[in-house]
């Protein structure tokens, strides 16, 4: 037994979520998670939305709201989308509202600044004398010193990509009232970032075992790590702490305060359990195995800067055991046009095609190791192929049998057919791999393969037997065969929980199952001795259709 703190990055409070963020960071972990819980491993699951920062301001500002209620409604509505998914967390938070982010945050810093990790320096910054604020990052635009782009941003040119130092900007404006700043001197509290690689991160991370795609990025971005900025002069966000000189003004920049809400969102997850006022700590402390789900551009913070926080505060914070970052998921090019009303706003987008289908195809397509595409004549084809075709028909075709032939029970096993059907459905038919053991290794793609596989190997043993025609000529040996597939969509189900948690569940129920198809112990791989589950004259429920098969899309 393991216990697990499982992430998924905060997605910001400021647009909405799209299948690639689902297949960067929450519809792996929502697997992950689930078939833990089956293992009956001790799991926690953590998210909300990142809330601060100058995307958030700017954007709120535009929309003439406050930013607390704007990032509200994307709080909310970042939770809905999640819930069509059927992706659910333990704890749904938000960095501006949770109760413990501001202390925990806070902490983090005043730890940092005791281990001499933080360095206070005096800088010149853009500062607008008509909106009397420093302009930071986005706050202030201006022509590309690079490419010449004239609407580079203050935090990275849009046009060269290149990481903007606003100082350097040619003919610098306000982005709020488009003066031209001036410039003023101000303090800003820095990470040494090559002090805590050379301390302990940078050997941590050469010896740490990271997914391929991660560990070439991480490895190269070690020999130049800048001293990062980790205050701005704004006043939405984390405050300094008390005491600090020269806190004024200032809040702890989004990407300091924004992974330490996975630790103050336990927190508040842990009082709102009215658990005591350490019970976070076994989460973060000692004998648990952190696992951050990502997509790439999240890697230099979570493999470096997340943990060299963690480690800098010398308050035993576990540092994490697998960051399972995906590339890029990106949608079918041209095919889903707002203007054409064909988006894929995951809620309109539901009303067209069940929810266990996307998170299916999406599985299937994942970026695990190259950026990967949405297309929506994949899902129906994926759909028709792997879910109606395979997965569905089995179901109905056995249910629906045996409910006609046999009054919808459990048929007979005859003993001296028993070791011929064990052997033909475990042995002869392909079943060869547990889909859980690939969803460990962090194989999602190839656990869903695995899944249809296991499917499939029931079909070959119709197949192979064909009870139907049996019935008549070998009525014993017909029943039998039947029992044994009775059986076996017992296991399917539970292999199907993880990935299809609610068509898992109707099969569970069409299997006559009072209980809940996550109640049961993940199954493994079934062993002739013991794997039937389900006596003779068990009364199975009403069979239907799992997956109706979808028409093809639209040209
Ligand atoms: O890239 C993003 O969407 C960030 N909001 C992710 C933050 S993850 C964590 F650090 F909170
Ligand atoms: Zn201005």
């Amino acid at each position: 037994m393991a216990r697990y703190t499982v992430t998924s990055a905060l997605p910001y409070a400021n647009g909405p979520i799209h299948f690639g963020h689902v297949a960067g960071a929450y519809l792996p972990a929502d697997i992950f998670v689930r078939t833990l819980r089956m293992k009956g491993e001790e799991v926690l699951f953590v998210c909300g939305t990142d809330e601060h920062g100058v995307a958030i301001t700017l954007r709120a500002e535009e929309q003439g709201l406050a930013y607390d209620e704007y990032v509200a409604r994307w709080r909310q509505e970042h939770l809905e989308t999640f819930r069509s998914l059927g992706i659910e967390f333990d704890v749904w938070s938000g960095t501006s509202v949770c109760p413990d982010h501001t202390a925990t945050a806070q902490g983090f810093f005043t730890e940092l600044d005791h281990g001499g990790y933080l360095i206070r320096r005096e800088s010149e910054q853009l500062y607008c004398t008509h909106d009397e604020k420093f302009l930071a990052d986005r706050y202030v635009m201006g022509t590309c010193y690079v490419c010449g782009h004239e609407q580079a941003r203050g935090d990275e040119c849009p046009s060269c990509g290149t990481w903007i130092q606003p100082l350097k900007l040619g003919s610098p404006r306000c982005k709020i009232c488009s003066n031209e700043p001036e410039r003023r001197k101000t303090t800003h509290w820095y990470l040494d970032l090559p002090k805590l690689r050379d301390e302990y991160i940078g050997e941590w991370i050469e010896d740490h075992q990271w997914k391929p795609n991660v560990s070439a990025f991480i490895k190269n971005m070690l020999a130049d790590v800048p001293e990062r900025a980790i205050t701005r002069d704004m006043d939405w966000g984390v405050p300094l702490p008390e005491g600090v000189e020269g806190r004024e003004g200032k809040v702890l920049y989004v990407w300091f305060d924004a992974p330490i809400g996975y630790i103050s969102f336990t927190k508040e997850l842990m009082a709102r359990r009215g658990e005591g006022p350490d019970a976070w700590e076994k989460w973060w402390k000692g004998d648990t195995r952190l696992v951050h789900f990502i997509g790439k551009d999240n890697i230099p913070f979570h493999c470096m800067v997340f943990p060299a926080m963690l480690y800098g505060t010398h308050q035993d914070y576990v540092l994490p055991w697998a960051v399972p970052a995906n590339e890029f998921y990106n949608l079918e090019e041209g095919k889903f046009s707002t203007s054409e009303g064909r988006t894929i706003d995951p809620k309109t987008f539901f009303e067209t095609y069940d929810r266990e289908s996307v998170r299916w195809y999406i599985t299937t397509t994942l970026p695990e190791t190259a950026d990967a595409e949405f297309s929506l004549s994949g899902l129906v084809t994926t759909h028709n192929a792997d879910l109606a075709g395979n997965i569905g028909n089995l179901v109905s075709r056995v249910l629906k049998f045996i409910a006609k032939n046999y009054d919808g029970r459990v048929p007979d096993l005859f003993e001296e057919h028993r070791a011929e059907m064990d052997a033909e459905i475990l042995e002869h038919c392909g079943l060869i791999a547990d889909p859980a053991e690939a969803v460990l290794a962090f194989q999602f793609r190839s656990a869903a393969r695995i899944v249809t596989a296991n499917a499939s190997v029931a079909n070959l043993f119709m197949q192979r037997l064909e009870p139907w025609s049996l019935r008549k000529t070998d009525p014993e040996r017909a029943a039998s065969a039947l029992n044994t597939l009775c059986q076996y969509l017992g296991w399917l189900a539970r292999w199907m929980a993880p990935f299809l948690p609610e068509k898992a569940g109707q099969l569970w129920a069409m299997l006559g199952m009072q209980d809940e198809v996550t109640g049961r112990a993940w199954p493994g791989l079934p062993q002739a001795a013991d794997w039937r589950f389900l006596e003779p004259g068990h009364r199975l429920g009403t069979p239907a259709a799992l997956f109706p098969r979808l028409e093809a899309p639209p040209e």
